[in-house]
């Protein structure tokens, strides 16, 4: 610090740039990805921060391919980071919750360096969008071997372990970005007076300790027997570690995870008994949460298998999500295979 106070500090930019000189043999290829990530989500910030004012609150009036009425706010910001990344020639592929397929590209210039899929969840939590509670964006990305001419959706269907890099968006009271390319968990909070994500949570831990409970309590009836009695062992309090456990839950997954990822706890999305399956989606909302929060010392389970390991069979494939502080999702394993 010099002696006016004054301190240095990275920006989002500055920092992938240091962590690219890291890897001398970098071409800084995926970087460019990551920073156009960036400036679309500066993008989607202002356009959330002055929703009530642009017309882009309310219901489009399309149902999209998961049986979802599309907000306007979910169409602009998938607009928003589609047009942000297509042009890169390193993109092969981009994958959306708003679209119904893949688009791959078949770029004209020439190109020999690596090759990327990115997935993405433009708007995370598009039912708070109107009651102007926080909301984010999810992504994910993935090597690609291909060149795109001749990429198809095996080329999609990977496991979370192969992710590259995953990261979010908070639009919450600050907007903050956070990311890992597997070397630890970064956040940066949006400083909008010069318009830059600037370094605020360096290697960001999940603290030992199961501060808030996050899950929709009004599936309770509809969640397994080894699920109720989870979330009522953690919830009531009977061990020591649970006496300050709160209940906590927005109805975005951005926002739930962030805010235990910050302050420790778990968060779950259980499956439903009567369907048999989870809400969540797997390559875009799953995979990108499971590797932040095993990076920041957590673990993300289905309950029955580490949410990395699973290999997607489809697109929008949903899975039932549990993630957090290891001790609890170990537990909650433990309690579903009826070992515990
Ligand atoms: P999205 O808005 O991208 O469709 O995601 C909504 C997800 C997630 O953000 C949240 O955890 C969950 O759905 C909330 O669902 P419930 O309203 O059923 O609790
Ligand atoms: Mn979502
Ligand atoms: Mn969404």
């Amino acid at each position: 610090m010099s002696e006016s106070g004054w301190h240095d500090f990275y920006t989002l930019e500055g920092y992938i740039a240091y962590q690219q000189r890291l890897h001398p043999s970098s071409r800084g290829v995926f970087s460019d990805i990551l920073r156009r990530i960036g400036v679309a989500s500066k993008i989607i910030s202002s356009k959330v921060r002055m929703a009530g004012l642009i017309n882009v609150l309310g219901k489009q009036g399309v149902i999209n391919v998961q049986g979802e009425e599309q907000m306007k706010l979910d169409l602009l910001a998938n607009d928003i980071m589609k047009t942000s990344l297509k042009w890169l020639p390193s993109i092969s592929g981009l994958a959306s919750e708003e679209d119904g397929e893949m688009t791959i590209f078949t770029h004209t210039d020439k190109f020999d360096g690596d090759h990327y899929i990115v997935f993405f969840d433009p708007i995370d939590g598009s039912s708070n969008i109107d009651v102007n509670v926080s909301v984010g964006t999810v992504f994910s990305i993935h090597r690609c071997p291909y060149q795109s001419q001749t990429i198809g959706e095996l080329e999609f269907l990977k496991p979370g372990c192969a992710q590259v890099a995953a990261g979010y968006v908070v639009y919450g009271s600050s907007t903050m970005f956070v990311y890992t390319t597997g070397q630890g968990v970064h956040g940066f909070t949006l400083d909008p007076e010069i318009g830059e994500f600037v370094l605020s949570h360096e290697s960001m831990k999940i603290p030992d300790r199961c501060k808030y409970f996050s899950a929709n309590d009004s599936h309770y009836r509809h969640w397994p027997e080894p699920t109720r009695r989870f979330a009522d062992w953690v919830r009531y309090g009977e061990e020591p570690r649970y006496e300050k456990t709160s209940s906590r839950y927005t109805g975005s997954l951005v926002a739930d995870i962030h805010r235990n990822l910050v302050e420790g706890g778990v968060f779950m999305y259980p499956e439903n008994e009567d369907t048999g399956m989870g809400k969540l989606r797997l390559l875009y909302e799953c995979a990108p949460m499971a590797m932040l929060i095993e990076q920041a010392g957590g673990m993300a389970s289905t309950g029955k298998e580490r949410i990395l390991d699973i290999q997607p069979t489809h697109l929008h494939q949903r899975v039932p999500f549990i993630a957090g502080n290891k001790v609890e999702v170990k537990l909650y394993e433990k309690m579903l295979q009826g070992m515990a």
